[in-house]
């Protein structure tokens, strides 16, 4: 990895606000074994952080006959389009020139992609992605082909820069403050009624990043990863780590040989730390969600403060994962 002081320096960061939680924090300390239970029946929805209203809508799609791709696009849809969501879609953070760009994938029961990258002025990315998986011969198009493709699919251009983001970013330009980043990507993995298990990542990226940057969430096996003969892996955090080591790929090809999803998890964060010792100082994050088929999830972070979700057809629930650091 390209030394994470180095982007610092020319990347600032920002404290992000969460979604206000409804339901009881579970952690794994609790002691609450049943609570804590890391599986549940299908249908079910697992995402990382506090997107609980996020895994709700996916099981709601389901519910109501929707497909797993259906349930994991719904999903995303809810923080692409909330303003207060300051790390994806519509109110994101901008990058460094003060210009929203998004990136996103989608990955079907088949193991199908579609994925966008360095999109601008659209406010679910997530929609743009499915529609290059079920209309395109490719999996990834980036930038102005993304922008033109989305607007011949009848997708409507948005500005996207909200006026709080744009204050937040008036901001950091006048401050010149760095300080540690706080990501809240939204990754999703979901199995409908008849187990088949899809997944998505959506994201503004990290804030105030350069101009172009393009981080893990749009790239197959590093943001988001799905097999249904094994299960899926997601991820959150400084995109570099995850891309420099393809994670969710990781979690997903440990849960193949039996390890469990929490297990898979903190390996692919042990990777993470053999490979950049640096990281022991803190300063860097990483999040990652896992569902396997069976149902089990788990999850798993480099520092404190990570959180997932995981609604079924019964409750909505929101799972603190050990993490590596303190
Ligand atoms: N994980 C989101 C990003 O680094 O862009």
């Amino acid at each position: 990895m390209k030394s994470m002081i180095k982007r610092r320096n020319f990347i600032k960061g920002s404290v992000l606000g969460a979604i206000s939680a409804t339901t009881p924090i579970v952690s794994r300390a609790s002691g609450l074994f049943e609570v804590n239970k890391r599986s549940s029946r299908k249908p079910i929805a697992v995402a990382t952080w506090d997107n609980r209203r996020a895994t709700r809508a996916a099981i709601d799609v389901i519910l109501k006959g929707g497909s797993a791709l259906d349930a994991v696009e719904a999903g995303a849809r809810v923080p692409e389009a909330d303003p207060e969501d300051m790390s994806v879609g519509y109110g994101g953070l901008p990058d460094r020139d003060g210009i929203v760009t998004l990136d996103a994938c989608i990955m079907d029961e088949f193991g199908k992609a579609g994925s966008v990258t360095f999109l601008q002025h659209i406010k679910h990315p997530i929609s743009v992605a499915r529609k290059v998986l079920e209309e395109t011969p490719h999996v990834m198009i980036s930038g102005e082909g993304a922008l033109e493709f989305a607007v011949s699919q009848g997708f409507e251009k948005e500005n996207l820069l909200t006026d709080e983001a744009r204050k937040a970013w008036e901001k950091w330009v006048e401050d010149n403050d760095y300080r540690p980043i706080n990501h809240d990507t939204i990754g999703i993995l979901a199995i409908d009624e008849k187990g088949k298990m899809c997944g998505a990542c959506s994201t503004s990226g990290l804030a105030f990043k350069m101009h172009g940057r393009v981080g893990d969430s749009p790239v197959i096996g590093a943001g988001m990863y799905v097999d249904n003969e094994v299960g899926g892996a997601c991820a959150t955090g400084d995109g570099e780590l995850m891309l420099e080591t393809l994670g969710s790929f990781l979690i997903v090809e440990l849960m193949r040989q039996g390890i469990k999803p929490d297990e898979a998890c903190k390996m692919a964060v042990d990777r993470i730390m053999k490979k950049y010792p640096e990281l022991k100082k803190g300063g860097a994050q990483v999040g990652y969600a896992a569902l396997n088929i069976k149902g089990e999830f788990g999850g798993f972070s480099i520092d404190k403060g990570y959180s997932i979700a995981v609604s079924d057809k019964d409750q909505d629930r929101l799972i603190v994962p050990d993490h590596y650091l303190g």
